[in-house]
């Protein structure tokens, strides 16, 4: 029995504290080298980011960076969205329960990987369930359906939803059902007809083979096999309870963020899973002890970025079919149309945060909506995963300017708020309050780097020290430029 306190292999949880693409996956590549097992608690192929060999690497509205040297070739970049990255580095990657499984996903990056030269050694829980074709195409129907009512959620369409609403009503298929011919056929038998009946008779669109037993059973039967073969699937909880009994330091990696959490998030304009770092007991089996026990490094942005529909406070400026009710005028147009100068600043000021941070999707080019930094969105993500330390991407994005604002409460019809309403109305009614504090000049971040800490522009720290007290976490890591190499660790929580 494993209670807080007892010994066994160090836990790390890294959860998204804003809106995902907050770089995760920099931090996860950076500290998965003391780890020996990389493990995904939630979500599916949503999370897309490319991993670069010794280089920079960016994220497609999924999980961010990572880098290796583990890799053959130094220039090598590798697009992941579903293996854990600490695969890259040598490490065993666990698909938890709490993910859901696009098996032709999983064997296409596997396959990939190898064809580089890797043997990535992934786990698959047995309870993990899995994405169908026509959870995908259900996603794609729903979100046309909701763009009718301007509901859409701005999905990434890889039946991520469909397929966590399959597992709540009790119908989903599940990894360890792929291995048994018998009751993969009974289950696909028993739910295939409620989704074509769904697709043809509630949303009137004509189905094909997305929705065709036999070939289902003929594809995924075979994915079970190969599963088998390989000896892939594991008891998550029992699998990872053994290793860290003996020694293993395990580490979670979140996806995408605290604020599209389904319960912490802003509902409806959310992801269906738990990224915050509860999801990480319930997604893994390994205990909520055990988990607290650790560390909990929330993961955030110096400033935010949202890529999807749904309020965001403190947006500058806007992205045309993201934010609500925005029109895509230019700066100047917005300028000469309100008379106001403040608008065309705003927009001048998004457009080159979004340059300087390189915020467009790498996949879709999709520009991302970005805002200032919001406080109470952190004191709320602090809350519900009791952050033991802030690791603050994005520092040199920022700097250049005279001035950076930081929202420290809200207003909302003269009441103030410290963190964020529960309704989604509520939120966006919202009125910002902030400080502004002064701006920081851009610098040589490589020297900063090699020198640590105090190395960094006085206003810098100062910035920093100002959210971590407002937030009351202690800074673990300040990521200055996109290279793993490019952090200046705290604290490491494996060095203990
Ligand atoms: P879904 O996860 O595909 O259902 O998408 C639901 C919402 O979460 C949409 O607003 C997506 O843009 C957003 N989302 C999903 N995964 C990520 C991610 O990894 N980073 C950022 N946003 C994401």
């Amino acid at each position: 029995m494993h209670r807080a306190g007892e010994t066994g292999g160090m836990v790390v949880t890294i959860v998204g504290s804003q809106l995902g693409d907050e770089g995760k996956g920099g931090i996860v590549d950076r500290w998965s080298e003391a780890a020996d097992i990389v493990v995904r608690y939630q979500g599916g192929d949503n999370a897309g980011h490319t991993v670069v060999s010794g280089g920079t690497a960016t994220a497609d509205g999924g999980t961010a960076t990572a880098s290796t040297e583990t890799a053959s070739d130094v220039s090598t970049e590798y697009k992941l969205s579903l293996v854990p990255s600490g695969v890259i580095r040598g490490k065993t990657g666990v698909l938890g329960n709490g993910c859901v499984v696009n098996p032709e996903t999983l064997f296409a990056e596997i396959e990939r990987l190898r064809e580089r030269g890797l043997d990535p050694d992934v786990r698959v829980a047995k309870r993990a369930h899995v994405i169908f074709p026509y959870h995908r195409e259900l996603d794609g129907i729903e979100e046309r359906t909701k763009a009718d009512s301007d509901f859409d959620i701005g999905t990434t369409g890889k039946g991520i939803g469909p397929t966590y609403e399959d597992r709540a009503g009790r119908r989903g298929i599940r990894i360890g059902d792929l291995l048994d011919p018998d009751v993969l056929r009974d289950r696909l038998e028993y739910v295939v007809p409620q989704k074509r009946a769904l697709a043809e008779s509630v949303f009137g669109v004509e189905t094909g083979d997305a929705f065709d037993i036999g070939r289902l059973y003929g594809e995924y039967r075979r994915y079970g096999e190969r599963l088998a073969d390989r000896d892939m699937t594991i008891d998550a909880g029992a699998f990872l309870t053994t290793k860290r009994d003996a020694g293993a330091e395990i580490l979670f990696e979140g996806a995408q963020g605290t604020l599209l959490d389904v319960d912490h998030g802003n509902y409806p304009f959310v992801t269906s899973s738990n990224p915050t770092a509860g999801g990480a007991a319930v997604g893994s089996g390994l205990g909520p002890a055990v988990v607290g026990d650790g560390a909990v490094i929330g993961v955030m942005k110096a400033y935010l970025s949202r890529v999807g529909t749904g309020p965001l406070p403190t947006e500058l400026g806007g992205v045309k079919g993201q934010t609500p009710g925005y029109g895509g005028e230019s700066a100047d147009e917005v300028g000469e149309a309100n008379g106001q100068d403040g608008d065309a600043a705003d927009e001048r000021l998004a457009t080159h945060i979004r340059e300087a941070g390189g915020e467009y999707g790498t996949v879709t080019g999709r520009p991302r909506r970005v805002g200032w930094l919001d406080l109470p969105m952190l004191r709320h993500a602090a809350r519900a995963s009791s952050f033991s330390g802030l690791a603050i991407n994005h520092v040199d994005t920022l700097a250049g300017m005279d001035t950076v604002q930081v929202c420290v409460r809200y207003d909302i019809e003269g009441e103030t708020r410290e963190t964020v309403p529960a309704t989604t109305e509520r939120w966006a009614a919202c009125e910002p309050q902030y400080e502004e504090l002064e701006g920081w000049s851009d610098t040589d971040w490589g020297a900063v780097v090699e020198k640590g800490y105090e190395a960094l522009p006085a206003k810098a720290r100062a910035y920093v020290e100002f959210v971590s007290e407002e937030v009351g976490v202690p800074i673990a890591a300040i990521g200055v430029g996109p290279d793993r190499a490019q952090t200046i660790v705290l604290d490491d929580p494996f060095d203990r």
